[in-house]
């Protein structure tokens, strides 16, 4: 298996990235934003447990996302590999996936991290607010919740990968298909 993480902020581009990158390596995609958002959508138990944490930009409890990536493993046996993106979002949520994947004898291979300024994640959240229908996009102090549970909560995890040497940080600033190139040659190096 190969399995992947494309880590950053809010907004970063793990989304728009994860879409190319799943399709050139047949990856399959595990992205918790959206999984939670269909389950709000078909309001589920789970949806309508995790809407208020996500409506106010806060993350949703450990156990939640958790139970989700268990089921999505244990699901799809023979898998070639899986893309995170939005997952994990803490130490513990870290230490979980890599249990998760140990029984399966398999690893995070590789972190990719994107950076991209503060200003320029606001400026692309502000904007697809106007036109996403996304509850979290919709005003600046809602995206700044993001960006501090990012900071507080999550940056902790690239320290978690980062000891083991998994971490390699890329520029998300750019155009989507220089970063997409920058990200294939990391993954392409680690392949091989
Ligand atoms: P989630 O859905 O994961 O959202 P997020 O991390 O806040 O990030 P986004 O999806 O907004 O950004 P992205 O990095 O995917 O960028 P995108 O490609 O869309 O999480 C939402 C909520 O769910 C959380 O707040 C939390 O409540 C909950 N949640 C999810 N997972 C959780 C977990 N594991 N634990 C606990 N809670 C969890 O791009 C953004 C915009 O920029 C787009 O408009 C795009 O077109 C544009 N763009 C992309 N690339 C470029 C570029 N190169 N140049 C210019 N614009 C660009
Ligand atoms: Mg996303």
């Amino acid at each position: 298996m190969f399995n992947l993480i494309l880590f950053g902020p809010p907004g970063s581009g793990k989304g728009t990235q994860s879409e190319k990158l799943i399709e050139k390596y047949g990856l399959m995609h595990l992205a918790t934003g959206n999984i939670l958002r269909e389950e709000i959508a078909n309001k589920t138990a789970l949806g309508l447990s995790a809407k208020g944490f996500m409506d106010r930009g806060e993350l949703v409890p450990d156990e939640v996302v958790i139970g989700m990536i268990r089921s999505a493993i244990e699901n799809n046996p023979g898998i070639r590999g899986f893309l995170f993106d939005g997952f994990p979002r803490t130490v513990a949520q870290s230490v979980a996936l890599d249990n998760l994947l140990a029984e399966k004898d398999a690893q995070i291979d590789l972190v990719l991290a994107l950076q991209v300024s503060e200003d320029e994640l606001i400026d692309r959240l502000i904007n697809r607010g106007k036109t996403s229908g996304r509850t979290d996009d919709v005003n600046e102090n809602i995206i700044r919740a993001r960006i501090g549970e990012y900071e507080n909560k999550t940056s902790p995890v690239a320290g978690h990968y980062s000891k083991s040497d998994k971490v390699v940080k890329v520029k998300g600033e750019g155009s989507i298909d220089d970063i997409f190139n920058q990200l294939t040659k990391e993954i392409d190096h680690k392949q091989n």
